[in-house]
């Protein structure tokens, strides 16, 4: 799929026919439409007004592009705030905003819920058989809270089915602790402001409320379209992992394919790509391994510190190439043309301002011809990876918790920190989460999930007893799934397998480091070599800690300060397999060293060093390669057949220059 969202409604007829010549000459083939059309396809409460969408699906589909039809419920109309105030939503202080943006609701009014499924009815009924429908896109990424009496109401019901007596709520929530118990249901607030530190065991339900109430709002108005059109596939375009509101694996079973929008963190090329190698690998984790959609990626630009900043020339084909190398099946991006007026007129679109004329369309019109090259590996599957980093949203959520021993820590930083120094490695990785079969892999590394139930122990104990190699960062295991530590020494549940005992926290100041030296050896790029204990090895951020070995062995202590001498970097065989232990974040250098090495020797499949290579599979025995260098020489990669890019043939072995990159159809294997 190529295209992305097309907002016709701001546009006259002129613009209408400009943008069919012009979608045809980008080989545009998917528009995403009615976002956020609710005021105009409901200009007042029950009377409808489609003429305008009826006219976009005909020209769309007369044009050969295909619709992916939203819902609009994001963005109820001015009516219907007015008419149900109730449904407005309330900040934590109990402020209620008012409508002039969008996303102005609470998804757990009644209201609101009535309004949205009735519209979502409407549509399914129109335009369930319009030949242009190819799938439908329910409301625009799920992700506001509200903390209204509606809220708290269905809250309360969330928590019931969760503990069933409010003993075991108390329990779960340490309740005991500043006069907090309580006797009723009645008495159970969402965690609105408070004088001080909120209770963390109520903070961390809400979320997770939160996660499964704008699900079921999701699953309700699946089901009502789904009553339309049992054939078409049903999804919903969820935000990237930082910004995310909902726990993504329990959605990713809901949706027909799972559909991400990704705006880039960094216009830098290697950051850019780093970090479209892990929201990819995420997304592709969320839908267990089958290939997904990217719904909405920014042409051009990245918004930096509120900076508008700009990927340079011919980044955006090479960015959505990689994308469709982890698994993605289409390049699609927010918005076709960019708009005169709104919120986001400044926002980059495939046809910006300045017109055809431009090199932004220029742009446009080179990724088109490629994709549409690339038409045949639509659908087939991603090679799983030998290697797999946990990602956890509980832990994620948790870890923001007011009052903990470092705001800093954040868990998608480790993670990414993890995932981003394999990639370094030219390590291939998938995204999974705690809990999950990790049999099939030989590399697990679990960064900073702080929350760990015992159950998700047990499967990590399994995987390394069994032969696996388990590498675990600081911050990880430390309470349970209710946000209750566990006890005599940390991290209590993994301390078995790890053969550590963790007495203290010691976390740093932003701007400080820590040094380590090897205890006995280092690792020189990915091998041990026999080093004096005093030369500093790698330094560490963000976290230390007082570690005792009980039964591991010591890799590195710290250097210097209240620790000097003390275990930082630790390695235990347990059962048949062997679990690293990292005390501290290791600089970028040193932790692709590490992993690079414990990879190695766990026979991980690497490529040179920056250098990504992936494989997609077809179900007719064809696969295609995906190879990018982003290292600063001459890669070369075993591969037969044909380049789709440039038609050329390869034989045996592919050359990839520095910073290039090559899609390769195999002969069969
Ligand atoms: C989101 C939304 C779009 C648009 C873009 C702007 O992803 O879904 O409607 O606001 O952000 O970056």
């Amino acid at each position: 799929m190529f295209g992305g969202d097309y907002n016709p409604e701001q546009w006259d007829a002129a613009t209408w026919a400009a943008d069919d010549a012009l979608m045809r000459e980008a080989q545009v083939n998917t528009a995403t439409v009615g976002v956020f059309s609710w005021a105009l396809l409901e200009p007042a409460e029950g009377s409808y007004s489609f003429d305008w969408l009826d006219a976009t699906l005909d020209r769309l589909h007369a044009n050969g592009v295909r619709v992916v039809l939203a819902t609009p419920t994001a963005s109820p109309p001015p009516w219907f705030t007015l008419a149900h105030p109730d449904a407005l939503p309330v900040r934590p202080d109990g402020s209620r905003l008012w409508h002039g943006s969008r996303d102005t609701y609470c998804a757990a009014a009644p209201a609101y819920r009535e309004a949205s499924l009735r519209i979502a009815a409407e549509l399914g009924k129109r335009y369930g058989s319009h030949p242009a429908l190819a799938m439908w896109h329910v409301h625009n990424e799920y992700g506001t809270m509200c903390w209204c009496d509606h809220a708290a109401s269905a809250f309360r019901a969330w928590l019931r089915a969760r503990y069933g007596s409010l003993d075991s709520l108390n329990e779960a929530w340490g309740t005991a602790f500043w006069s907090q118990h309580y006797s009723s249901w009645d008495e159970v607030l969402p965690p609105r402001a408070t004088q001080y530190l909120p209770n963390p065991g109520q903070s961390l339900d809400f979320r997770r409320f939160w996660s499964d109430e704008l699900l079921a709002r999701y699953v309700e108005q699946r089901d009502v379209l789904r009553s339309h059109t049992p054939e078409v596939p049903i999804t919903t375009n969820f935000m990237g992992p930082e910004n995310l509101v909902m726990d993504p694996w329990s959605w990713g079973r809901e949706v027909d394919a799972v559909a991400v929008d990704h705006y880039l963190s960094s216009a830098s090329p290697v950051a850019g790509a780093a970090d479209i190698a892990f929201v990819s690998d995420w997304a592709r984790g969320i839908g267990g391994g089958r290939p997904w959609l990217l719904m909405e990626q920014a042409p051009s630009t990245v918004i930096s510190d509120g900076v508008l900043t700009h990927r340079s020339p011919g980044r955006m084909l090479s960015d959505s190439l990689e994308y469709v190398a982890r698994g993605s099946d289409s390049a699609l991006f927010f918005q076709w043309r960019a708009s005169r007026a709104g919120a986001e007129m400044y926002h980059p679109a495939l046809v910006p301002h300045a017109g055809p004329d431009s090199r932004m369309f220029a742009e446009t019109v080179a990724l088109g011809a490629t994709l549409s090259r690339l038409g045949e590996v639509a659908g087939s599957v991603p090679v799983p990876a030998s290697a797999a980093v946990m990602v956890d949203a509980s832990s994620q959520w948790a870890l923001q918790t007011r009052g903990l021993p470092s705001p800093h820590v954040r868990h998608l930083d480790v993670a990414r920190a993890v995932h981003g120094a394999l990639w370094r490695s030219g390590i291939g990785c998938d995204v999974v989460a705690a809990g999950a079969d990790l049999s099939a892999y030989s590399l697990v590394a679990v960064p900073a999930v702080y929350l760990m139930s015992s159950s998700s122990a047990a499967s990590l104990r399994a995987y390394v007893a069994g032969g696996g190699q388990l590498v675990v960062t600081f911050c990880s295991g430390i309470a349970d799934e209710q946000h209750r530590i566990w006890l005599d020494g940390y991290p209590g549940v993994l301390r078995d397998v790890l053969g550590i005992r963790v007495e203290e926290f010691h976390p740093l100041q932003p701007a400080t480091s820590a040094g380590l030296v090897a205890d006995g050896g280092s690792w020189t790029g990915r091998l041990w070599t026999e080093r004096p204990r005093t030369e500093r090895l790698w330094t560490g951020r963000l976290w230390t800690e007082r570690l005792r070995a009980e039964g591991a062995s010591v890799l590195a202590a710290y250097d210097s300060g209240d620790l000097a001498g003390l275990p930082a970097v630790t390695k235990h065989s347990f059962g048949a397999g062997t679990a690293w232990y990292l005390s501290t974040l290791l600089s970028d250098d040193a932790l692709a060293a590490l992993l690079g090495s414990i990879a190695d020797a766990a026979g991980v499949p690497a490529s040179p060093p920056g250098v990504s290579v992936t494989r997609r599979e077809g179900t007719d025995g064809r696969s295609w390669l995906f190879a990018f260098n982003h290292g600063s020489s001459a890669a070369w990669v075993p591969t037969s057949g044909v380049d789709l890019l440039t038609g050329v043939a390869v034989a045996g072995t592919l050359e990839v220059p520095p910073g290039r990159y090559a899609v390769i159809r195999e002969e069969a294997r």
